[in-house]
């Protein structure tokens, strides 16, 4: 049988293949809310502009308060020969009040109200992951205040490079949570012009008014040309690449927890609640979890490449590729808030081994360029002649098998004997950490600061 819908030029209905590649409604049905609230904010503007009866308008917007309800409850029925959530919603509203139905699709397509509804999801996803990485943010910032003394090793290359403090450590990844959140307020600015009213692609006839659908969907503007509004996809590439960068940033922490929690770095415990057993080996206890933040970041960065590689050849305006749209933004979405959540379980719930961060900071020889500094502020050496200067003497403990502040004053005059008993002082981890006052550094001084902040920024006083 023809389309209920669109079949009036058909003889023919379409073969089980294309009502199976062209069904939308196993996936898009996660747009009903938004689809309802659009339909209905479309429907008010048509009666206020005296295009559809005040009398339809109402049992209109009734039978779609109905429609949701029903949704609600029981689900969205998964009618393939409906397509999509925009026809399957129509079609029940038909079945529940009749011819007057027929009057909703007035002065729209399905693209405008593609375009919107999606929107609409986009920007509720967006303020989601908001949400939860200020959570994140917070027990970042939290567990950085209880540990801005606590010293750990710094690393470069992943070599021991220079001691650095715990909170210092994890207040970097504050600072890359909120380049997160800030990338997505720009997206959601950019995105929030209203594409409805937009209709096919040229517009309408019919004396529609674009603001007042715009302001009931709570958009900045309508969009400027109808034919951009119907084809654009940036506002779900740019939640994509957004979401991408920050499952990136979650990524690093995650591999960090990996490393940390192993036996040779031995660094944190993380929450048995967050990790799992081995089937096999009865003392394992796995960072599934971090592991599994690392490997979905990789799949949030695949949807990403995805829906490019879906917009990158298509003509204006709307073609079918774009309802390839929704699945990886759902799938990005959906695998970036748990990856939020699991990580903001680990941050808040890891136990961090002070003790073992400190003797792994203690050897490596992580204050040389204390030494190097110690030697230019006190002897007036150039920095290139005392980095030489200190180089032999890590080679001399390193020989040894001692660490720096282990050799003897008469062992260091032998390097240099402009070195007196002060250097000493310099060696310590400790005082290492709390002269590294500069703007940004890790002093704990510092750090407590850009903890309190973060927690003005973050409304925690
Ligand atoms: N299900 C479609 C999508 O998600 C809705 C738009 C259909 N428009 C059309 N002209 N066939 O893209």
């Amino acid at each position: 049988a023809a389309n209920q819908m669109w079949g009036g030029r058909f003889a023919e209905g379409p073969s089980a293949i294309m009502r199976e590649i062209n069904a939308s409604i196993p996936f898009d049905k996660a747009l009903w809310r938004q689809d309802i609230r659009a339909s209905k904010a479309h429907v008010a503007m048509l009666g206020a502009q005296g295009i559809v009866s005040a009398a339809d308008v109402e049992t209109i917007t009734d039978g779609l308060d109905k429609v949701a309800a029903e949704y609600e409850v029981s689900g969205v029925p998964e009618n393939w020969d409906l397509e999509d959530i925009h026809m399957v919603t129509e079609d029940r509203l038909t079945q529940l009040i009749g011819a007057a139905a027929g009057r909703l699709h007035t002065a729209r397509s399905r693209n405008d109200q593609v375009a919107t509804d999606f929107k609409l999801w986009v920007r509720d996803a967006l303020d989601q992951t908001d949400a939860g990485l200020a959570l994140l943010q917070k027990a970042l910032v939290t567990r950085a205040g209880e540990h801005a003394d606590s010293i750990m090793p710094g690393f470069t290359h992943l070599q021991t490079a220079q001691p650095v403090t715990l909170g210092h450590h994890l207040m970097a990844y504050y600072e890359m949570f909120r380049r997160d959140r800030s990338r997505l307020m720009d997206a959601r600015a950019r995105m929030n012009e209203c594409p409805l009213g937009s209709a096919a692609l040229a517009g309408t006839g019919f004396p529609i008014d674009r603001n007042a659908t715009c302001d009931a969907l709570d958009f900045a503007k309508p969009t400027d040309n109808s034919l951009d509004a119907v084809s654009d996809r940036d506002f779900a590439l740019d939640y994509l690449q957004a979401a991408s960068q920050c499952a990136l940033h979650l990524s690093r922490l995650a591999e960090e927890l990996v490393l940390w929690a192993s036996q040779p770095f031995g660094f944190v415990r993380l929450p048995d609640t967050l990790s799992t057993g081995s089937s096999i080996m009865p003392q394992k206890k796995n960072p599934d979890a971090a592991e599994l933040v690392r490997g979905h970041a990789g799949r949030v960065t695949g949807c990403l490449m995805s829906l490019m590689m879906t917009m990158k050849g298509l003509p204006l305006a709307y073609s079918k590729d774009m309802q390839d749209d929704k699945p990886p933004v759902f799938e990005a979405h959906g695998l970036l808030a748990l990856s939020i959540a699991a990580t903001e379980g680990m941050i808040a719930g890891a136990t961090f081994r002070t003790d073992r961060m400190r003797s792994a900071a203690e050897q490596g020889y992580a204050t040389a360029t204390d030494l190097a500094d110690w030697l230019v502020r006190e002897g007036d050496i150039p920095f290139r002649e005392a980095h030489h200067i200190t180089g032999a003497a890590v080679k001399l403990a390193e020989s040894r098998g001692i660490a720096l502040d282990a050799l003897t004053i008469e062992d260091l005059k032998a390097i240099d004997a402009r070195i007196d008993e002060r250097v000493y002082k310099a060696l310590s981890v400790d005082s290492s950490v709390a002269a590294r006052a500069s703007h940004g550094g890790t002093a704990p001084a510092q750090v407590r600061m850009r903890v309190a902040d973060a927690r003005r920024v973050l409304g925690m006083e």
